[in-house]
């Protein structure tokens, strides 16, 4: 009989993640849900929560669905713990994306200076959660969600010294799915190897009679935007599961967040293997960085938008008649975040063996990085936690990103952990997408003091 925990209950992607338990009912014995959040959060807690009990309910089951704010009591022999939680909500959020705009450079949530500033917040509040987990449940998985995954679950490892945990991201079922519409194949009859790291992951993809198809998919997705267009459109539409486009949603790069702007044909081409979504920051910054300055002159950035579509959400969240996940949450860029999630806890439960692409050590799977760094790698999901597939060397055009990023994450962390300003400067400096010099400094001093209230540590 399972007790699973969600921190960070009062997200407006819980939904998302009752529907995949209740989908997977029949192979997990859940006795008890809590969902955990903080004052800040009561009010979303409340209305989300209840919606989740309605969704239990008319699915017929009998699980105990509590909402709490008491952290400790939620732990308590709990047996997985889901993580989902945005230090200083939706408001920190803005300020990771406008100040770096401010100064013209890129503004995103995972990546340059607002992806280092998430993990500076999040990383001891998670530090602080697995000395709780030590105490009132040893025996859990921490399932981590909260971004940046990668480097929040590099964190819980190095610094926690807690080796039951998988990070997990959307980003690699979206990327298995473009796949199959760019091959017009069914996904489950294609085989996926990726490598890299969290939202900087590379993959190669081969069909049922062991054809290798990666320059396929590139040519057919990734080589203009109206090429991935018609890929996305060979697939399941993830505004509408029954591929009936909501016409005020625009289709974007695969998740929703990411505008789709066009690699560079010939430099895709060169790769040889097929990049992420993620990657655009990296491999077209100038276009990327204009597309997010236009939004940030309009007062849409990306976190904005969001801000508005959670508004909406909670009002349809609060209508007592509805029990299932509305389908306007599919304007997030989480969709199908919950298949990751409740895949791999069903997975480590029943030691399923399912091939999943998860955030875990690297263990000798790219051997271009250390065995003891987190990667974002295909794995064998067994009750034992993941195996990573060997994934082997990279070409020299992607090596070095590869090992500068990792490098800059590990930087990145020890400055969340040590609050050590040097290091956090450090940081910056090596982020390629922050300039070096007197502007990494200024963008830095002037975060640290934006997100003072968040950053004891600094
Ligand atoms: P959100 O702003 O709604 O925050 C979620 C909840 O966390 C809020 O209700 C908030 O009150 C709560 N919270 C904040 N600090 C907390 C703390 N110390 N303890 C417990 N709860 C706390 O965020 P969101 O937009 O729903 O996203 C949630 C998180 O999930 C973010 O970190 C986001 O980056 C991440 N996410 C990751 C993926 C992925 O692919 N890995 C996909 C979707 C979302
Ligand atoms: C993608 C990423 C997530 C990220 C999300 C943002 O799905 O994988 O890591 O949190 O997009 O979506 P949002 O709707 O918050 O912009
Ligand atoms: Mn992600």
């Amino acid at each position: 009989n399972l007790k699973i925990v969600t921190i960070g209950g009062g997200s407006s992607y819980t939904p998302e993640l009752i529907e995949g338990f209740i989908k997977r009912k029949d192979e997990l014995p859940i006795k008890e849900l809590w969902l955990v959040d903080i004052e800040a959060g009561r009010e979303k807690l409340e209305i989300v929560g209840a919606l989740a009990k309605r969704m239990v309910k008319a699915a017929g089951l009998d699980w105990d669905v509590h909402l709490t704010l008491d952290r400790r009591e939620a732990l308590k022999d709990a047996d997985f713990v889901s993580t989902q939680l945005r230090v200083g909500l939706l408001d920190a959020r803005i300020k990771d994306e406008r100040i770096p705009l401010s100064h013209g450079i890129i503004g995103q949530e995972t990546n340059g200076a607002g992806g280092m500033f998430k993990a500076f917040r999040t990383i001891p509040v998670i530090l602080d959660i697995v000395e709780d987990m030590k105490e009132l449940c040893p025996k859990a998985w921490l399932v981590n969600f909260t971004n940046p995954s990668g480097m929040v679950t590099e964190a819980v490892i190095r610094y926690g010294n807690w080796d039951k945990v998988v990070g997990l991201c959307n980003v690699p079922i979206m990327c298995s799915k473009i796949a199959a519409g760019a091959l017009k194949d069914k996904e489950e009859d294609l085989f996926f190897r990726f490598g890299g790291l969290n939202h900087f992951h590379w993959h190669r993809v081969w069909d049922k009679s062991g054809e290798e198809k990666t320059k396929d998919v590139i040519e057919a997705a990734y080589t203009s935007p109206e090429a991935m267009v018609k890929a996305l459109e060979g697939i399941m539409s993830p505004i509408n599961p029954n591929n009936n486009i909501d016409e005020d949603v625009e289709q974007k790069a695969g998740v929703q967040n990411i505008p789709n702007i066009g690699f560079l044909a010939d430099q895709v081409r060169n790769l040889g293997i097929i990049p992420c979504m993620y990657h655009r920051y990296y491999y077209i910054t100038d276009d990327m960085l204009k597309e997010e300055l236009e939004a940030f002159e309009k007062g849409e950035t990306r976190a904005e938008v969001v801000k508005r579509t959670e508004a909406e959400l909670f009002e349809l969240y609060k209508d007592p008649n509805l029990s299932i996940k509305p389908p306007q949450l599919a304007k997030r860029g989480g969709a199908y975040y919950s298949d990751a999630a409740c895949e791999l806890i069903t997975s480590i439960y029943n030691d399923k063996r399912s091939h999943m692409v998860v955030s875990t050590k690297n263990n000798g799977a790219i051997s271009d990085l250390p065995d003891d760094v987190v990667v974002e790698v295909s794995s064998i999901i067994t009750s034992n936690g993941p195996v990573p597939l060997s994934w082997g060397s990279f070409d020299s055009s992607s090596r070095g990103l590869l090992q500068h990023m990792k490098d800059m994450e590990l930087t990145t962390i020890k400055a969340a952990v040590t609050g050590d300003y040097s290091t956090a400067l450090q940081a910056f400096t090596i982020n390629p997408l922050v300039p070096s010099g007197k502007i990494a400094q200024t963008i830095l001093d002037e975060m640290l003091v934006a997100h003072k209230e968040y950053l004891p540590q600094f």
